[in-house]
């Protein structure tokens, strides 16, 4: 049976950290939306070209592209077997649409860790974060920092700081979160499948909490 993670949380709480080092615990892909849209930016192909102009103002990219995205993604067939979504659903309509195309699959959104934190830690957070060039593997220069100074530890690409980690931008990304997203946390606490988890802790006391809910579920 698929069984898939819908990892929901504002910007800078530690989703993609998490996603990857739940990658092999759980043998699942990680599916993210920010990534697929900062590749095909890299690209400059129309559908990043298209969602440039909004993650930039730190707005959401709309429904009908990140949607026709996501289904066009999960038409591959390594999704069959399940996944770790990070970044999608971000909007009630994009959370409804998920639930039809996992029917599709015989699955549904199994688990929904909340991972959470204040405004003063997302905003450090983002601030310091560098993403690597090839794959994204994500570092912080306080918390996080890679072993040689502006290269990934893991592949030796280049670091670099996210345009939309500009302080103003941040500030309008979790103004839109709160607006758009936050109203997801309802709508999954009442199917019971959401968790909370304080992303403030440090990352390895963040994980174990996850793989304790992943446990819990029988999803590992
Ligand atoms: P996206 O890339 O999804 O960004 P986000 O959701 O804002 O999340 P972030 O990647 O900023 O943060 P994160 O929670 O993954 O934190 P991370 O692990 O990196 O989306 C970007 C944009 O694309 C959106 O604004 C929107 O425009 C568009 N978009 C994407 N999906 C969309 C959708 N579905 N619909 C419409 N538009 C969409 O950690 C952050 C930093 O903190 C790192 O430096 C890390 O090393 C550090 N860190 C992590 N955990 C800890 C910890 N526990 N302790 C200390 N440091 C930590």
């Amino acid at each position: 049976m698929p069984r898939y993670i819908v990892l929901l949380g504002p910007p800078g709480a530690g989703k993609g950290t998490q996603a990857k080092l739940m990658i092999e615990k759980t043998g699942l892909v990680h599916i993210s939306s920010g990534d697929i849209f900062r590749e095909n930016i890299k690209n400059q192909t129309e559908l990043g070209q298209l969602a440039q102009a909004f993650i930039n103002k730190g707005e959401l990219v709309p429904d009908d592209v990140t949607i026709a995205m996501i289904q066009e993604r999960f038409s591959r067939p390594d999704c069959a077997q399940g996944a770790i979504l990070d970044g999608f659903p971000r909007t009630k309509a994009q959370a409804e649409v998920l639930e039809k195309m996992l029917e599709g699959f015989d699955g549904q959104v199994d688990l929904v860790p909340f991972i959470t934190a204040s405004e003063e830690v997302l905003v450090e957070r983002l601030g310091g974060r560098w993403s690597c060039r090839s794959q994204g593997h994500v570092y912080h220069e306080k918390f996080n920092p890679p072993k040689r100074s502006g290269s990934c530890d893991l592949d030796g690409s280049e670091l670099y700081q996210r345009e939309d980690d500009k302080a103003e931008t941040v500030k309008r990304r979790i103004l839109v979160y709160m607006k758009d997203t936050s109203p997801l946390i309802a709508f999954y606490t009442r199917q019971g499948k959401l968790i909370k988890i304080d992303g403030a802790q440090p990352i390895e006391q963040v994980t174990e909490v996850l793989v304790d809910a992943l446990k819990s579920k029988k999803i590992i």
